[in-house]
């Protein structure tokens, strides 16, 4: 428990509310007394506290060795990382936006190609696509899974389209056979975007181990996350990850030799060290979080607020844990009062963000899904360290929501 300040909370629940209750949900929950909870959108420091003298020694130790860029600490995480994923090579880099950056221009991609990216994603997706001088082209999203739609994208097909980065969006492994038939058709590169989906896997693939270059953030909140920037391109292609590991050390294979013009782009040996640690526990937390999201996404299963969908052939690592609700905004301040953080992922899809209107991409209307998913979507807390307590204190202020506004459900498009 975090804070306090004592209420009722189960005493206000309608019978309509308490018949959501899915048999998993323990029945005393909506008639619990309760105090009011903080519930963090992320808790690093909870993970960090279960951590703590395996992560100090292992920095300590590059301490005392003091090789801070490249050397052992990195190679061997880099190793365990390929390994994990089941991919041959990895390249750790500075951040999972040159992961993309590099991986692109490791494909030859530059100024005058076009390349596919859907219209729901983090910004640095589109960003790294125009930082290699080529142009992201954007797509609208699968209504179900709010990723790249495999129609859409077929329909955006052009002369210049030289690639398709598909995003692992939210921690979901997405099914790449419509993609990589579309992209066999057209000849096209598949760069993938797994910055949200670490240990991902879909009827038994590991995202990652396609063998394709594949791109990895460790930002400090990702399911894997470093004490700082860092990221990660894995592939089994031997030339690839040559060209890659060239790019990202001022495009030299030796101390001063440069024989194409690269980038400093490198993950250093603290990042490494502590990523060493965690991965270690990586698949016990996404075990975690996956228990945690059936949970609240059983208790959500007849209401109007709409649960992610928990697929069966899929291990879903849950990065975030997106509803859907027709009150988006109301319901965010709603939690907010109750002490429960959530963020919005994304709130603008990139088409219409200010920095690709002025280079001319389609307004408003053009990606009618991804446009009305903006308005509608929120992240609810997920991370291993949740307690039960927590989840409950989250599921019976939802159900407090609907019982107080009455939202109508969204539609299934
Ligand atoms: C889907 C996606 N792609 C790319 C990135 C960029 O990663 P980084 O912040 O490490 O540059 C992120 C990070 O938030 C992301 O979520």
């Amino acid at each position: 428990m975090r804070n306090a300040d004592a209420g009722h909370v189960g005493q206000h629940l309608s019978a309509k509310q308490l018949g959501w209750f899915d048999a998993s949900v323990p029945s005393n929950i909506a008639l619990m007394k309760t105090t009011m909870l903080h519930v963090p959108f992320v808790d690093l420091r909870a993970q960090y506290a279960t951590l703590r003298e395996e992560v100090n020694t292992a920095v300590l130790t590059v301490l005392e060795t003091s090789q801070f860029i490249g050397g052992a600490v990195v190679e061997k995480f880099e190793q365990e990382f390929a390994d994990f994923v089941g991919a041959r090579y990895c390249a750790g880099v500075a951040n999972g936006t040159d992961a993309i950056t590099l991986a692109a221009r490791a494909s030859g991609l530059g100024p005058g190609d076009e390349v596919l990216v859907p219209a729901n994603t983090f910004f640095a997706t589109a960003e790294a696509i125009s930082n290699c001088g080529a142009r992201p082209v954007f797509v609208d999203v699968d209504p179900i899974t709010f990723h790249m739609d495999v129609a859409s994208a077929a329909k955006a097909v052009t002369d210049r389209t030289k690639a398709m980065l598909p995003v692992h969006l939210y921690g979901r492994a997405m099914d790449m056979r419509p993609f990589e038939a579309l992209a066999e058709q057209h000849g096209l590169w598949i760069l993938e975007d797994c910055a949200q989906a670490h240990g991902a896997s879909i009827g038994g693939k590991t995202v990652g181990s396609s063998g394709r270059l594949t791109c990895y953030s460790f930002y400090p909140g990702k399911n894997l996350g470093a004490y700082g920037d860092g990221g990660a391109v894995t592939t089994s292609n031997p030339e690839l990850i040559q060209r890659l590991r060239m790019l990202r050390d001022h495009g030299s294979a030796a101390k001063y030799d440069h024989s194409i013009v690269g980038w400093n782009s490198r993950l250093d040996a603290l990042q490494a060290a502590v990523l060493s640690v965690k991965l270690r526990y990586l698949q016990s937390w996404n075990e975690a979080r996956r228990k945690h999201a059936k949970r609240v996404a059983s208790a959500l299963r007849n209401s109007p607020i709409l649960p992610p969908e928990l697929p069966g052939h899929n291990q879903h690592v849950f990065h975030l844990f997106v509803i859907r609700c027709s009150q988006r905004d109301k319901l965010k301040c709603f939690l907010a009062d109750k002490g429960i953080q959530t963020g919005i992922h994304y709130p603008v899809p990139l088409h219409l963000t200010g920095a690709y209107q002025t280079l001319g991409a389609p307004g408003k209307g053009a990606m009618p899904i991804a446009e009305s998913l903006a308005s509608e979507i929120l992240s609810l807390p997920m991370y291993a360290e949740l307690s039960d307590e927590e989840i409950d204190y989250i599921i019976v202020a939802l159900m407090e929501f609907v019982d107080a506004f009455a939202p109508s459900t969204p539609s299934k498009f």
